[in-house]
């Protein structure tokens, strides 16, 4: 079951590619195209290209491409049907009805509206006698009431099916909470139990106001302290930041990035909305690229710790590539920050806002860091000191920032600004020659084929792949030549098989008179039809000539009749005999 094909043209025709991608990103134009900095990876040179001629767009330096279903279902985090969904509220189209597969979508639906009903049952527990030792447990940890709504936090009690019982009543099946990850099969596969049991609870709520996950914090030394859904049909938790809801809405272009709930709850009540936080893991690529859709500037806020340190290190690249700015704010040793607001008492508001305005950047933490590791009393520790300094001004990107490090330090040192300043050129010569030359190796690599997972055969054929590959371009682009080319090339003439695949399945369609890349999701995998806006990226520069046509078709043909002697012995006589009279 799939969508009607007019349908999907026409909600198509009423997304313009262009404006959609605009409104999350910003576009200059390019020729007849469209370039952006790509929101799906951190880039500092846009490689992110949207072709208007046929509404597509593709990444060279990640490798995603598509049209704009597939953007909406990278940008919003939707599967397709609901991306399709997404897009035809915003063009105010009506839905076809049951004439498509709606059973992931349904379940996603079922999983979010359990999980709401969850929440509104474990915030109804803590408040009742029931929940008296997890809102006591809130309350001893300084939380008020109004942060605990705020929040919507919770109680699940200390029993096995009571949240089962609950929602089953409300007509969700056993199928719907194990999915949910709101229950547990029992191991004899009949029944199911309570997944979250004695615990406070912390819903974790996504943008559009859904509860997609819970953390479980037990209130007693026992292991694991924190319990978190696992990653279900609505829930990754590399993909997900716990307050991002809130933290989206303060106007404000900094976040505070934390490392627990607690945290996150205890700097809210001390008045910064502004803070999220990892759902117990380390800090991903995703998270910071979900980040830099809602600011500019990460203030991280991470334990005192030695973990806390490490992760602050960890973290600080990840922000970087994606385009953060970066400022650390560093807490009195052995401290949380809910720990720290606590310890103040009444001034922990207060105390907080100063650390935050003392909060270094990135640059200022390293150096700090790299000052700690030398003598700086002895010029040996001093030379080596500002050669290793020289490094980290040089990876600044704002040369005003690199000149204020620059001036701080000669002032510091009492040397001539001269020769450091040509010292930490040098390095940023060296460097941007190094990255430009990396992503240009990147991109060579990646067109050549070599590590090619998907398409493992294009090296090992590379002229005959190449053709076919052209050919594929053409043929979407120039859908009327169809009879021309099927007249003169046969599916089985390609070698590669996955070029095979696309070239019967884009005859096919045209031949049917459908448009070509109306409805691939149908029948390729994301990978598969990542690659075809490869393709036709990769060939939207070079001019498309009926002679050029010829010439792909001639490769072809002539590259399936070179067969090596290994092949000769599976052979049938017939096929000798056509590979004895090629000449080959
Ligand atoms: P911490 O151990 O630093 O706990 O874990 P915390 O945030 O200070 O919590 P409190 O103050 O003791 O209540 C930091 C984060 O790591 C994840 C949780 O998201 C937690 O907030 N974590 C920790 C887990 O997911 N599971 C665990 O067992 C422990
Ligand atoms: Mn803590």
């Amino acid at each position: 079951m799939a969508f009607p094909e007019s349908f999907l043209q026409e909600l198509k025709l009423r997304n313009d590619i262009t404006e959609l991608v605009s409104s999350y990103i910003t576009l200059k134009r390019r020729g007849r195209n469209m370039v952006g900095l790509c929101p799906f990876h951190g880039e500092k040179t846009p490689s992110f290209n949207i072709y208007t001629e046929n509404g597509s767009f593709y990444c060279f330096g990640c490798g995603v491409g598509g049209d704009v279903i597939t953007f909406v279902m990278k940008m919003e985090n939707l599967d397709y049907v609901d991306a399709v969904k997404f897009l035809a509220q915003r063009a105010g189209m009506d839905m076809p009805e049951d004439s498509y597969d709606d059973s992931m979508s349904r379940l996603r639906t079922r999983i979010y509206e359990a999980n709401r009903e969850a929440a509104r049952y474990y915030y109804k527990i803590l408040n009742s006698p029931d929940g008296k030792s997890g809102l006591d447990y809130f309350h001893g940890r300084m939380l008020t009431d109004r942060t605990i709504r705020h929040f919507g936090l919770g109680f699940a009690d200390d029993d096995w099916s009571s949240l089962c019982d609950y929602l089953i009543g409300k007509g969700f099946s056993k199928n719907e909470l194990v999915a949910a990850n709101l229950a547990v099969r029992q191991r004899n596969g009949k029944g199911v139990y309570d997944r979250f049991r004695n615990r406070v609870m912390f819903p974790i709520i996504d943008l559009r106001g859904n509860v997609i996950a819970f953390g479980g914090r037990i209130m007693t030394d026992e292991k694991p302290k924190y319990l978190n859904t696992s990653d279900t049909p609505v829930f990754k938790k590399s993909d997900n930041l716990f307050s991002l809801n809130n933290a989206k809405n303060t106007g404000s272009r900094t976040l505070i990035l934390c490392e627990g709930y607690m945290d996150v709850i205890a700097v809210n009540q001390a008045g910064f909305q502004n803070a999220v936080a990892t759902l117990g893991t380390a800090l991903t690529k995703e998270q910071a690229m979900l980040i830099k859709r809602y600011a500019d500037e990460v203030v991280i806020c991470y334990d005192s710790d030695e973990a806390g340190q490490k992760a602050t290190a960890r973290a600080i690249p990840i922000l970087r590539s994606a385009g953060l700015l970066i400022r650390i704010l560093t807490l009195p040793s052995g401290k949380d920050p809910d720990e720290f607001i606590k310890s103040k008492g009444a001034d922990g508001p207060e105390a907080f806002r100063a650390l935050i305005e003392k909060s270094g950047n990135d640059v200022e933490y390293r150096l700090q860091k790299l000052r700690s590791n030398y003598n700086l009393n002895t010029p040996d520790g001093r030379v080596r000191f500002l050669e290793e300094a020289a490094k980290v001004i040089a990876a600044i990107y704002s040369p005003i920032e690199r000149e204020v490090y620059i001036s701080k330090l000669c002032k510091e040192f009492e040397i001539s600004k001269d020769s450091f300043q040509r010292q930490v050129n040098s390095i940023t010569r060296r460097k941007n020659r190094e990255d430009r030359r990396n992503e240009v190796r990147k991109i060579q690599n990646d067109l050549s084929g070599r590590g090619d997972r998907l398409d493992t055969e294009h090296v090992k054929k590379p002229r005959s792949s190449s053709a076919e590959e052209a050919l594929i371009a053409y043929l979407i682009k120039n859908p009327d030549s169809v009879g021309y080319i099927n007249e003169r090339l046969e599916p089985e003439r390609f070698q590669n098989e996955l070029m095979k695949r696309y070239y019967s399945y884009f005859s096919d369609r045209i031949s049917q008179g459908l448009d070509p890349l109306n409805n691939l999701t149908a029948d390729f995998s994301e990978d598969e039809r990542s690659r075809v806006y490869k393709i036709l990226s990769k060939h939207s520069t070079i001019a498309e000539t009926r002679s050029a046509l010829d010439e792909y078709i001639k490769t072809i043909n002539e590259e399936s009749r070179k067969l090596n002697k290994k092949d000769l012995s599976n052979m049938t006589a017939e096929e000798i005999q056509e590979y004895l009279n090629s000449g080959m």
